[in-house]
């Protein structure tokens, strides 16, 4: 196997209190690492561009610790051995782990996962069979509690998790409407993708649109957005609504999260509201993986990535793509 013989990485240089500007980062090189005993070293092909990583670098995640200043900026991604002192992982095997944002990382194998690239292309493992399609799953499935009766409600459906998340309820037999910005998004989760409504929030009135689209009210609102548009779907709730809170991407750029105005909704709608993180479901990741794969395999549901080119460098620009709306599907940054 090839080998280069630097390593470029982005750390994170300061701490934006907003979105980040290129002063917040810094583009580093080094030496490729070497695998001590027990370790091995992955060349990075490619890494996932999560919304969530904003939260991570101005400190303001609910769930973990901010990216130090001077660190590789953290991400998952997947790439495969390029050097192995370690019994469980040989060189040319593919993997995903934590490797941050750097094109070799070295590991001693925790956290990490081997790739069949015969049973799918290595994007779709930050795709439908990643993170992305866990949340979806267990969101929806677990904290959702869906059923086939329910009518269901996805925001950000046009991006990752919500265009893998809009997929599974239909495919358990719900009536779907995808809130996505822009008639292209949501043409294709209509048209492509089979949801049954969408609204498209930049130029329609959200609680409006719902009053027509689901008439009997929302089952459940799988929520990857927050904000205004969490406030108009409270307004429209059915009897014993589940509110999934996968994330709020409207928030994580603003100086301070804007709470839900209409959360008294939920009283006479009888209704909760529950946050999640989907790595708390690790140990069902296999049970998952498996039955979204063969919801691939037989056309089911469709992975879209949407691969961003230009390496390692080019990661600063592709982690705003997400918050200027301007991916579909998975944002995926490719290492050449
Ligand atoms: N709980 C968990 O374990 C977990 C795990 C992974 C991800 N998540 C969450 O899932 C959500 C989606 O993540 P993803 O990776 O799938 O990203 P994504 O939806 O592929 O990308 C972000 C999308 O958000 C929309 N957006 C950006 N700014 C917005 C705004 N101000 N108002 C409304 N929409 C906005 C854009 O779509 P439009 O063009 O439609 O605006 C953009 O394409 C995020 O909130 C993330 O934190 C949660």
């Amino acid at each position: 196997m090839e080998m280069n013989s630097v390593n470029h990485q982005i750390r994170l240089a300061a701490r934006p209190s907003a979105l980040p500007v290129p002063s917040d980062w810094e583009l580093t090189t080094e030496p490729v690492p070497v695998p001590g005993p027990g370790e091995f070293v992955v060349g990075v092909s490619h890494l996932s561009v999560d919304p969530a990583m904003l939260r991570w670098i101005n400190g303001r995640s609910s769930d973990s610790a901010p990216v130090a200043i001077g660190a590789v900026m953290e991400a998952g991604a997947a790439g495969q051995v390029t050097a192995s002192e370690h019994p469980g992982f040989g060189v040319g095997e593919h993997v995903y782990g934590a490797f941050g944002v750097q094109e070799f990382a070295r590991s001693d194998g925790t956290g990490v996962t081997k790739l069949d690239p015969l049973l799918a292309p290595l994007p779709t493992y930050l795709g439908a069979l990643g993170t992305t399609g866990m949340t979806a799953y267990f969101g929806l499935l677990d904290i959702g509690r869906l059923s086939e009766i329910d009518t269901v409600v996805v925001s950000g459906a046009a991006g990752a998790v919500g265009s893998v998340a809009g997929q599974i309820a239909k495919i358990e037999g719900c009536r779907v409407i995808g809130i996505a910005g822009g008639p292209k998004k949501c043409r294709w989760i209509t048209e492509d993708l089979g949801f049954d409504a969408a609204i498209d929030y930049k130029s329609q009135d959200v609680a409006r649109a719902l009053e027509k689209h689901a008439p009997g009210g929302v089952d459940v609102f799988f929520d990857n957005v927050g904000g205004e548009i969490l406030d108009a779907v409270l307004t429209r709730l059915a009897r014993g609504a589940r509110i999934v809170l996968s994330g709020g991407v409207s928030q994580y750029g603003a100086h301070q999260d804007r709470g839900p105005a209409n959360y008294l909704r939920l009283i006479g709608a009888r209704a909760s509201m529950t946050g999640f993180i989907a790595p708390d479901y690790a140990d069902r990741y296999a049970e998952a993986r498996a039955e979204l794969a063969g919801w691939l395999r037989e056309g089911r549901l469709v992975s879209r990535e949407d691969i961003h080119q230009g390496g390692i460098e080019a990661f600063p620009d592709a982690l705003l793509k997400l918050f200027a709306g301007e991916n579909t599907g998975k944002l995926v940054l490719a290492v050449p």
